[in-house]
């Protein structure tokens, strides 16, 4: 099934062309590792799918509807883990996960809501941080949080943006498994990352460069 159509989409800032015709496609259960040198566009990639930007031209179509900025049920549908995390200091890793879940599903009682974040944390190792601030945990605790806080609500579309570039060993094979499982359970999943383990356990590669799909 056809979750994702992404086509001629285009962006630039100012005389800077970031993307340039990026046309492609994916499926419900793809795990694809998006490649490129720094720079390329991988970030502004991911932003445009995820509603957060809107490209200069082209469409991106989720599940059969037009990604629009800012829509409330398109964000519903997709995890977003971004490059800088948008983790609040001030906030306990479990509050990280459990503000956000609340604002997205009204539905959930509290029991619930706190029972889906351990689990999510559980899930990234972090089940004896979940009363921590963020502000004090490592780099790679906080790139664990962000990733679960991206999977806690059992997304279509999972976009995780360098999810592993602070950890190592078992912690990296933890993370590139716990995307795997996404994808296996159905939803899409697009990682944007330099990791060799993440490519190992991707279905595609796409490659960007300077703006432009090279391979896909
Ligand atoms: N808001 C912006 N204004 C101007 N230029 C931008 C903006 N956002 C991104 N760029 C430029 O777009 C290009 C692509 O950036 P992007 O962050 O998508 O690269 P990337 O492939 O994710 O790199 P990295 O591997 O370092 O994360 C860069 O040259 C960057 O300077
Ligand atoms: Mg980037």
């Amino acid at each position: 099934m056809t979750l994702l159509v992404v086509q001629e989409v285009s962006v630039a800032f100012g005389s800077r062309v970031v993307l340039q015709d990026v046309s492609f496609t994916m499926s419900a259960g793809e795990l694809v590792a998006l490649q490129g040198p720094s720079g390329s566009g991988k970030s502004c990639l991911l932003a445009v799918i995820g509603g957060l930007q809107t490209p200069d031209s082209g469409s991106v179509t989720l599940d059969g509807a037009p990604v629009l900025l800012g829509d409330d049920a398109q964000r519903r549908q997709v995890g977003l883990m971004l490059q800088g995390l948008g983790l609040l200091p001030m906030l306990t890793a479990a509050e990280n996960i459990e503000v956000p879940l609340q604002v997205a599903d009204g539905t959930l009682s509290p029991t619930e809501v706190i029972a889906s974040s351990s689990a999510a944390l559980a899930r990234v190792g972090l089940e004896d941080r979940s009363d921590r601030l963020v502000e004090e945990l490592s780099g790679g605790q906080r790139q664990r949080v962000a990733l679960a806080r991206a999977v806690v609500h059992s997304p279509a579309l999972v976009l995780a943006d360098e999810p592993t570039s602070a950890l190592d060993g078992s912690l990296r094979t933890l993370a590139v498994e716990l995307l795997r499982a996404e994808a296996d359970r159905g939803a899409g999943v697009i990682v944007a990352t330099h990791d060799p383990a993440v490519v190992g356990w991707a279905d595609r590669v796409l490659l960007l460069h300077d703006g432009a799909l090279v391979e896909g």
